[in-house]
């Protein structure tokens, strides 16, 4: 090691900063679902660029998950009060886990209601189920949850990051930045 402090690698980071700038776009492409009427054309491309992009984050959180299996990230200076310690592992496990349902809930919602993904207006991805309303119900309802889940998990997440850099000063933020 050269540095002060060891940092995350260089694949780490680019997954970790790719996958939140997708995850916050498809956010708020759900959110600006609202403003659309339901049958419009307009909401049904923003539909499908938010199934689009949540069904990549699917394949960029398998990745990312089989690169930090092979390569953990640096552990936490000693400085690190363990209250913190558990509250990260805690936070970061359970964002990892939402990284998966979001999508997987998303994708069965997607084929219970027989309304296949066509991604990116390429193609029609095969769906996980046949047609199945109840199961459409309930998979939309976890999506619902997760992403209730995800706001509060998230504000968490970045607001303990802007903590460590501004206020405690130390160089946690600084060991995910590129
Ligand atoms: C990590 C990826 C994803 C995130 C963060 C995400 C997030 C969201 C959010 C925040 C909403 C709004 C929920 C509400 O109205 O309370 C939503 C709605 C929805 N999502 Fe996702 N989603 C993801 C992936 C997917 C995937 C892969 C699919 C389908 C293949 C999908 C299908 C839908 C559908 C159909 C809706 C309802 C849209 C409407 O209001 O008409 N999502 N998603
Ligand atoms: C919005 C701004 C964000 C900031 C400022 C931020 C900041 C950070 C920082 C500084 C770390 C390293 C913590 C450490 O040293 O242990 C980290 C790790 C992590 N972040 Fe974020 N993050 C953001 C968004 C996100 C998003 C959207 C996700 C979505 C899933 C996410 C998931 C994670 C995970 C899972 C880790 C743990 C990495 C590992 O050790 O495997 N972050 N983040």
């Amino acid at each position: 090691m050269t540095g002060r402090t060891e940092r995350y690698d260089t694949v780490a980071i680019l997954f970790h900063w790719l996958i939140a700038i997708l995850i916050v776009a498809n956010v708020g492409l759900a959110w600006s679902l609202d403003s659309f009427d339901e049958h419009s054309p307009a909401h049904d491309r923003i539909l499908t660029v938010h199934k689009s992009i949540g069904t990549t984050l699917l394949v960029l959180a398998v990745l990312r998950l089989a690169w930090r299996w092979k390569h953990p990230g640096p552990p936490l200076p000693e400085t690190i009060a363990p209250w913190r310690r558990v509250a990260a592992r805690l936070d970061q496990g359970l964002l990892y886990a939402l990284l998966v349902i979001l999508p997987l809930s998303g994708l069965l919602d997607a084929g219970a209601f027989s309304q296949p993904v066509h991604y990116f207006f390429l193609f029609d991805l095969p769906t996980l189920t046949g047609h199945n309303e109840p199961l459409g119900h309930a998979a939309f309802a976890v999506h619902k949850a997760a992403a209730v889940a995800l706001y509060a998990l998230l504000f968490l997440h970045a607001a303990a990051a802007l903590q460590h850099h501004y206020v405690l000063k130390d160089d946690i933020l600084r060991r995910m930045l590129p």
